[in-house]
């Protein structure tokens, strides 16, 4: 089934399309898009592997020169030093601004790709074709491009968005299991902030084989929902941080643990589940919510509770976190399964209320 979902901003519209198969049509799709000649594939050396020599036949039979740059796999290549690697290949392949740039690859390729074609040359074309499920879903719609800096993740970027982003779900069977379900922690997201009709179905499929089959549609209502998000609130101001649901305490547990234990998506199923004991605890959120998403999340094999010595470093942590202003934080609650909002508290109010401890042991 092909679905394509159009995204409307203020000053950019581009399309959208998520389709099984769609790799072995990137050539004659990009085409539509795209009318110069010469691409430079922005990829890391996993999907190199996997890909690579397909897809830059697929571009060639097309009628593009094309050429890779490939980067080493995972976070550590969203730095400065990768980027200056890349403007290198770059200007040795002779790309210039009437040329194109393909981010192939997770999320870390799509935020340093998009970050590279942001800033080379002051701004080159680029499409997104997002490889893992947390880049389908999330990190290739919204234009928030980046790199990591020593003192943190994404300190520096820009919003850059791509003329299209093309996802093929069968990508995801060579995806290992960890990082499938790194990425149903924000499918699970998107169920609990906006479609609880997705979050009981994520709880009804009982076979990996049941979940490949329905992984179009669960795409496709993970992306409306960003993409209703970021039409409302491009520039992440607003009602946009609706999609941080989990991640003020996710950071905490992710930098507690020196980004190693856990992945982000763990962290944010942490996050989740120990937000929704707190809200309920409040009388905020309706009872059994928590329940309900830890039942999930332990069907998709993710944690939602750390045990930890020292349960006020993960509350020093929330403090630090750069989203907070002054002594007002901004936390994402649920009223319910599929119905979110946005709390403006202090951080003194959750310091005497958020019993940690509590939620932390299981
Ligand atoms: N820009 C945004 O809005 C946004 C949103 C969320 C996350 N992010 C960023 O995304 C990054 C994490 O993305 P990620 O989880 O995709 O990590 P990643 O890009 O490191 O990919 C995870 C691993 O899976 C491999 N992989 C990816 N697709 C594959 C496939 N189809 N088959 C086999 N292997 C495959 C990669 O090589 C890598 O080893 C973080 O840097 C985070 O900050 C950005």
């Amino acid at each position: 089934m092909n679905r394509c979902l159009d995204i409307n901003l203020v000053h950019k519209k581009y399309p959208l399309y998520i389709q099984r198969g769609l790799f072995n049509e990137l050539g004659a799709e990009i085409k539509k898009v795209y009318g110069g000649s010469k691409i430079a594939v922005i990829t890391d050396e996993n999907l190199n592997y996997l890909y690579g020599s397909r897809l830059l036949s697929i571009l060639k039979a097309a009628g593009f020169e094309a050429s890779s740059i490939v980067l080493p796999p995972g976070e550590k290549s969203k730095s400065f030093d990768t980027l200056l690697n890349i403007y290198d290949s770059l200007i040795n392949s002779g790309i210039n601004r009437s040329h194109l740039i393909v981010t192939f690859g997770g999320g870390v390729v799509g935020d340093i790709g998009g970050f590279a074609a942001s800033t080379y040359l002051r701004g080159v074309s680029y499409v997104q074709v997002p490889t893992s499920l947390l880049a389908q879903i999330d990190s290739s719609i919204g234009g928030k491009v980046a790199a990591d800096l020593k003192q943190g993740k994404n300190l520096v970027g820009s919003f850059y968005h791509p003329d299209a982003v093309f996802i093929d779900p069968e990508l995801l069977k060579t995806l290992d299991e960890r990082f499938l379900h790194d990425g149903m922690a924000e499918a699970i997201k998107y169920g609990c902030i906006r479609d609880k009709k997705m979050f009981h179905a994520l709880m009804d499929y009982n076979t990996s084989e049941e979940l490949d089959e329905n992984m179009e549609y669960i795409i496709h209502s993970c992306c409306a929902i960003k993409k209703e998000f970021v039409e409302k609130d491009e520039k992440d101001t607003g009602t946009r941080m609706l999609l941080n649901f989990g991640h003020t305490i996710g950071h905490a547990v992710e930098k507690y643990f020196n980004y190693e234990k856990y992945t982000h998506g763990e962290a944010v199923a942490i996050g989740m589940h120990m937000m929704t004991r707190f809200s309920e605890s409040l009388g905020i959120t309706s009872a059994g919510t928590a329940g309900a998403i830890r039942n999930i999340l332990c069907k998709y094999k993710l944690p939602h509770s750390i045990e930890i010595a020292d349960a006020s470093k993960i509350f020093e942590n929330i403090k630090l976190d750069k989203k907070n202003a002054g002594d007002h934080i901004n936390i994402v609650v649920l009223k319910e399964i599929g119905d979110a909002e946005i709390l403006k508290t202090s951080t003194d109010f959750i310091e005497e209320k958020f019993h940690l401890k509590e939620c932390i042991i299981s």
